[in-house]
């Protein structure tokens, strides 16, 4: 019989439970939290209380929606790091009583690893493409940013990096700034189609690594231009929200592409996956896709259920490092900044 998995992720604002058996998903409930809508951005104390609220129900619902009960889980995966400690500590927690009460094997997983892996999940009525090893991850998410060269499920090398902000958040904080509500990225996303990319020019970073990112001048270089032309025309913003989105989203595009495309170059590999929740976006997921045609890559872009937060992934993670016996301590404790992948 297949390993059965429990996975379980809490670490910002989304409750997620799922059951995978082997690699095939048998559920995968997610809860997003409203409450943080009307703040423009996620608030910790409610996000941990919202978690709280949520974590029974959505675990129940992922196990009713297996048809599995508890004694046929083998083991519970849950997100350790890296996330809002408040919001870890309700997963964690209720991952160690729920492993303490029917005696199953407790499972850590990175959540940016997490990321990674849902690219290997298979659905009921068909297999997903997988890449294979070694091959190169954009890990695109609100808090991380980074080119990945993954050489198995459990060996990972970060080869370049964010030195500031992360795309989501350039993608957040811009939207913040032109009034739209949060998540930004979707609804940049949205007002982009309609808008056109060569409207505005902002500006690209130049950073020494040689495969890191910086998205904080962008973000400068984004804010000074409104605060310039909203000085001659108070309803600037208003009348140019969909040319500012496009522009804004096609540079954040480019300068992905930019060092993707050159640590693929330098290391000869040609599978390209991108994961996290930017990886949802319409634009960067048709140029990755581009890029792939013209440069011979195949390209890995995943379902849009699997970019964003959700425990498919955590459970993922962990049935293969249950398969090679990484049970976790019932001492553990979650862990805010897990800068290593593994
Ligand atoms: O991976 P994720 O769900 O959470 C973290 O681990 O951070 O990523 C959330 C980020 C947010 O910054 C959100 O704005 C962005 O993903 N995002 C998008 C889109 N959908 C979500 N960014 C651009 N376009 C999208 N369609
Ligand atoms: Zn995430």
């Amino acid at each position: 019989m297949d390993i059965t998995i429990l996975g379980i992720e809490s670490s910002c604002d989304d409750t997620s439970a799922a059951v995978l058996r082997g690699t095939t998903l048998l559920s995968n409930v997610i809860a997003s939290q409203a409450v943080h809508v009307k703040y423009g951005g996620v608030i910790p104390e409610l996000a941990s209380r919202a978690h709280q609220q949520n974590i029974i129900p959505v675990v129940d619902t992922a196990l009713k929606e297996a048809g599995v009960s508890i004694d046929k889980i083998d083991a519970i995966a849950f997100t350790r790091g890296p996330g809002l400690l408040g919001s870890l500590l309700v997963g964690t927690s209720f991952a160690k009583g729920l492993s303490i009460a029917n005696n199953i094997p407790l499972v850590e997983v990175n959540h940016l690893q997490g990321h990674i892996l849902s690219h290997f999940v298979d659905l009921p009525d068909r297999e997903l493409p997988h890449p294979e090893f070694p091959f190169l991850c954009l890990l695109v998410s609100g808090g991380h940013t980074q080119i990945v060269k993954v050489n198995s499920p459990l060996e990972m090398e970060i080869i370049g990096s964010t030195i500031d902000d992360a795309a989501g958040e350039a993608f957040d904080k811009c939207a913040k700034v032109m009034g739209l509500p949060y998540p930004g990225g979707p609804v940049i996303d949205r007002l982009a189609k309609e808008g056109n990319p060569k409207a505005f020019t902002f500006a690209k970073p130049h950073v020494k690594g040689e495969f890191d990112y910086s998205f904080s001048g962008l973000k400068t270089s984004f804010l000074y231009t409104l605060r310039d032309e909203i000085k001659q025309d108070a309803d600037f913003v208003e009348k140019n929200k969909a040319d500012l989105c496009a522009s804004l989203q096609s540079t954040i595009i480019d300068i992905l592409l930019n060092k993707l495309i050159k640590a693929t170059k330098s290391l000869g590999i040609k599978d390209v996956a991108i994961a996290g929740g930017v990886s949802a976006n319409s634009g960067l997921r048709e140029a990755v896709a581009e890029a792939g045609r013209r440069r011979g890559w195949r390209t890995f872009i995943p379902e849009l259920k699997f970019t964003t937060d959700n425990a498919a992934m955590i459970a993922i993670s962990g049935y293969y490092r249950y398969k090679q016996g990484m049970i976790s301590d019932l001492g553990i404790s979650p862990v805010a900044r897990l800068e290593e992948i593994l």
